[in-house]
């Protein structure tokens, strides 16, 4: 059986879990300028949902002492699909134990990637439903839109930094099933890979850490799906103070557009205009970007991603941290 017949089974970033010293700024960043609804505030953590979001919650910000990704779980696309992926994790020896769940989701399976990233595979999940008040006319929509901030729709992909990316690359492709379709080496080394089992381009993305740190987070991104928003987004981040990185632009690489800014707790968070090309051929053939290609690679636009954070400004921070993320 090739690997391609795996495809599929994963079928989407569910929630992701955030650390943040300072709770009340980002739970302001999230809430009144991006506009996503609170289900839950249990001890240290709230949980979030942005109003296309199906489930309880993909967003759970916690305190904690630095910035940090606790944990992000993928929904498989059926329970066999659960089984078998489990069972794959397994005979490739990656550490994992099942827990009850929490929350708005069912029993699930953690495990770390071969980087320390800690990732999490369930199927069972409680559906949102909506409050009368909160009910759209919109049937596909899970929740109205809120009348606060700019608010986005959903959470989309993760992209996670790794001293290495080819082993997080092999076992995302290996026992999730996912595919890479896009790729950037520099010389013989694999600095990025954007991998999904799905349309999209991408539900994670791997990309080499310049500091040489293992298991952080480059960023979480939340999906407009209309590539103003990006743009409209920048001028309510400059008017209240949310540092900008780099956009709005569009990327080469997933042809997505992008605009990437530091949440209050230090976390990079992507604005996601729209989801880019979608992988409509089951035999696409994975695209490798070059250095000599990597200006329209990374914005088609010519943006410049800055070297002195986008390349080595993860979370966990290490120091010495850029001014721009402490403001
Ligand atoms: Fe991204």
């Amino acid at each position: 059986m090739t690997e391609e017949r795996y495809r599929h089974e994963i079928a989407h970033l569910a929630r992701v879990e955030l650390h943040t010293p300072n709770p009340d700024g980002t739970l302001w960043f999230f809430k009144d300028l991006l506009g996503m609804y609170e289900t839950k505030r249990e001890g240290q953590s709230v949980y979030l949902r942005g109003y296309e979001d199906p489930y309880q919650w993909s967003l759970k910000v916690t305190e904690g002492p630095e910035a940090r990704m606790d944990h992000a779980a993928l929904r498989t696309s059926s329970p066999e699909a659960l089984e078998r992926r489990i069972a794959s994790l397994r005979e490739g020896n990656l550490d994992g134990a099942w827990s009850d769940g929490e929350f708005g989701y069912g029993k699930t399976y953690e495990f770390d990637t071969p980087d320390g990233h800690k990732m999490a595979l369930l199927w069972e999940v409680e559906k949102y439903q909506a409050p009368p008040q909160l009910q759209s006319k919109i049937l596909s929509r899970a929740s109205k839109k809120p009348l606060q901030g700019l608010p986005v729709k959903r959470i989309d992909h993760l992209n996670l930094l790794a001293r290495e990316v080819t082993p997080v690359k092999e076992s995302f492709e290996r026992h999730l099933g996912m595919k890479t379709h896009e790729r950037v080496v520099d010389g013989d080394i694999e600095t990025g890979a954007w991998m999904s089992s799905s349309l999209l381009s991408h539900d994670v993305a791997v990309m080499r850490d310049a500091r040489g740190a293992r298991g952080r987070l480059h960023h979480v991104a939340f999906y407009y799906g209309i590539q103003q928003h990006t743009i409209d987004a920048a001028e309510m981040f400059r008017d209240y103070g949310i540092p900008i990185e780099a956009g709005p632009d569009r990327h080469g690489i997933t042809q997505s557009s992008f605009l990437y800014v530091f949440e209050p707790g230090g976390n990079r968070i992507e604005l996601f205009g729209d989801p880019g090309f979608l992988v409509l051929e089951p035999d696409f053939e994975t695209r490798t970007w070059t250095m000599d290609q990597i200006d329209t690679g990374t914005a088609i636009g010519g943006t410049n991603l800055p070297a002195e954070t986008y390349f080595t400004y993860g979370t966990p921070p290490i120091e010495p941290i850029p001014d721009i993320v402490r403001r």
